[in-house]
């Protein structure tokens, strides 16, 4: 089934609720762009205002002085259930019009839900199965003039995953939030609060947040937080967490876009994820009891899992890379209380990766998470987790993330070869010691950005691209291609450079070019050999190697995942960019696949 990913705001307070609400989206935006909107209470009515398009686009057509308003909600819509329309946008109203309702996630019985709303004689005025939710708790209203028990009885009704936040012109003094599956959290401010998908939206204004579980919900006053239990009613207690990302870090700081920007945090990265070496050990010392391993992710973090695998391989411990949506539905067949799952995820938000998790935990399985942002779902149902702390990442394709969870990967990799005697205690302290000069080297290669950028405007005219590598090199390959893919709207392929008899030369014709992994090892002279058949057929063979057109310093062969992969991204991003494209919000794609 096709879902959705949004994002959804609130702030309730004494401040001018549409300007701050506009404010978050924009921080949200990452999360979908095809429509965007608010719903304020002003003057003891709810004033929605919507459209289809991002959100400056929205916002230039709202007339603000006409909303003073200090409570409202926001969303904007990554379209599945209806076309972007101006209907299909959120938020959505019942038909008295006293309520209002923001939604991430999917409905899944919204059909029958909406069936039965129909015949109580119910109209509705959108496409998407969020729009059952005000009707439900119009309907509920009815029964009990009160707000709170009419939310907790629609949500009660509801199956399928939901972030909800609503409002009602009839108790104009709070906000009802409620969360399954979908992520959701509240920042607590001094006689204000707010509500938002992700902490980018929140950390502008408090530092302090709780982040809700599952089938929790919540009373927001101007002063006051209240959760509940949805199923049972009791009230709850959750922790204050103090926030430490700055709001800086999630603002561009001067580059032309985010993905630049967190190109250039690489080093960073790599310094941020080594942080994590003590907890690396203890998974390590975990993960030796199991006879089996699978690293579990999807799109780059998947590749991040491949790197993963040839490391421990190369140790002689047998693993397994498998991309979450597949695990989930086939290799979790095979799963019991001898295996363990290594889960990697930026957001720790993609559905995929943490249903993977939910059935292998049923399964017995140990399970340990590589996630970038603190607190997220996937960190919850993990019994261990390492941090990459590479801060937010804003640009829909990942990169800087992506060396984070090489760099995680690589620790843990290194400790559990030792635990398991494979490697000495001096040895892994070499490899540690060069993974400390990483940082330096990978700023040795954003140092060749300007090359790196002529490169891309010639490339930009082409419409097809290879990339092949073997062994670790076969994952960079891949995300390699993934990136201009994603970014480019070109077609780009990816191949073990041993396949390429095996079909793709029969694509490969003068000018075609062939990108090739070509780290100094054992395997080079076969890459060669590869290079010389594609350059037999016309191909324009381009390296990443030590002597490369994209090159990169020498590195110890197990780390060249992480060096290698830098200048490719710089060149996707430099090919979108030749090519007039924002490869911060690439079209049909959005950075949290919340859904399936
Ligand atoms: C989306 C993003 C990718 C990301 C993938 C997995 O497809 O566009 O950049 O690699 O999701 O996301 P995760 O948050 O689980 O790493």
């Amino acid at each position: 089934m096709r879902r959705k990913m949004c994002g959804i705001a609130g702030y309730i307070g004494d401040k001018k609720a549409p300007i701050i609400l506009f404010e978050m989206l924009k921080r949200l935006e990452y999360r979908g762009y095809d429509s965007a909107g608010i719903a304020c209470i002003s003057k003891g009515r709810i004033i929605v205002s919507k459209d289809k398009g991002r959100v400056d686009d929205v916002r230039k057509k709202i007339n603000f002085k006409k909303v003073p308003a200090s409570v409202g909600i926001a969303h904007n819509r990554w379209a599945t259930h209806g076309i972007p329309s101006h209907e299909n946008s959120h938020p959505h109203q019942d038909c008295s019009k006293n309520f209002a309702v923001v939604h991430n996630g999917i409905i899944e019985n919204y059909k029958d839900l909406k069936e039965e709303l129909l015949q109580l004689g119910h109209k509705f005025r959108s496409g998407t199965d969020t729009e059952v939710i005000p009707h439900l708790i119009e309907e509920f209203y009815k029964e009990k003039k009160n707000f709170e028990y009419s939310f907790v009885n629609a949500i009660r009704k509801l199956r399928g995953s939901f972030a909800i936040a609503a409002i009602s012109s009839n108790e104009s003094d709070r906000i009802l939030v409620a969360r399954k599956e979908s992520p959701l959290m509240i920042g607590i401010g001094k006689g204000e609060n707010f509500i938002a998908s992700d902490m980018p939206a929140i950390i502008p204004y408090t530092r302090n947040v709780i982040v809700l579980d599952d089938f929790d919900y919540g009373i927001l006053g101007r002063d006051s937080v209240q959760l509940k239990d949805i199923q049972t009613g009791d009230e709850l207690k959750r922790d204050i967490q103090r926030v430490s990302w700055g709001l800086e870090e999630a603002r561009k700081e001067g580059y032309e876009h985010f993905m630049l920007k967190e190109i250039f945090e690489e080093p960073d990265a790599v310094r941020n994820a080594l942080k994590g070496a003590d907890e690396a050990e203890r998974i390590a010392s975990k993960l030796a009891e199991y006879k089996r391993i699978y690293l579990v992710a999807c799109g780059t973090a998947s590749y991040a899992g491949m790197v993963g695998r040839y490391l421990l391989e190369r140790f002689g411990i047998s693993a397994d890379a498998i991309t979450a949506s597949e695990f989930r539905y086939s290799t979790i067949n095979i799963l019991d209380e001898k295996t363990a799952v290594i889960l990697i995820s930026q957001s720790g938000e993609t559905a995929d990766t943490i249903a993977s998790a939910k059935g292998a935990r049923e399964k017995g399985a140990y399970l340990a998470a590589v996630v970038n942002v603190v607190g997220s779902t996937l960190t919850r149902i993990s019994d261990d987790v390492i941090y990459t702390y590479s801060g937010p990442e804003i640009a829909v394709a990942s990169t800087k993330a992506y060396i984070g969870q090489l760099v995680s990967l690589t620790l843990i990799a290194l400790f559990l070869a030792m635990e398991r005697e494979r490697i000495t205690r001096e040895y892994t302290n070499e490899i540690l010691d060069d993974l400390n000069g990483i940082p330096d080297k990978i700023q040795s290669i954003l140092h060749e950005e300007r090359e790196i950028k002529r490169l891309a405007q010639r490339l930009a005219r082409k419409n097809i691209f290879f990339y092949i590598g073997r062994r670790l090199g076969y994952p960079t390959a891949l995300e390699g291609a993934l990136k201009i893919k994603e970014i480019s709207y070109v077609h780009a392929e990816a191949y073990p450079a041993g396949e390429l008899k095996h079909g793709p030369l029969a694509l490969l014709e003068k000018g075609v070019p062939v990108i090739a992994i070509t780290p100094n090892d054992d395997l080079l002279e076969k890459m060669e050999s590869n290079i010389e058949e594609a350059k037999a057929r016309g191909a324009t063979i381009l390296t990443v190697g030590e002597s490369g057109e994209l090159n990169v310093p020498i590195t110890d062969s197990l780390l060249t995942p992480i060096t290698y992969i830098v200048p490719l991204h710089l060149l996707a991003y430099y090919i979108s960019t030749a090519k007039g494209f924002d490869p911060d919000k690439p079209r049909n794609l959005a950075k949290s696949v919340t859904v399936e």
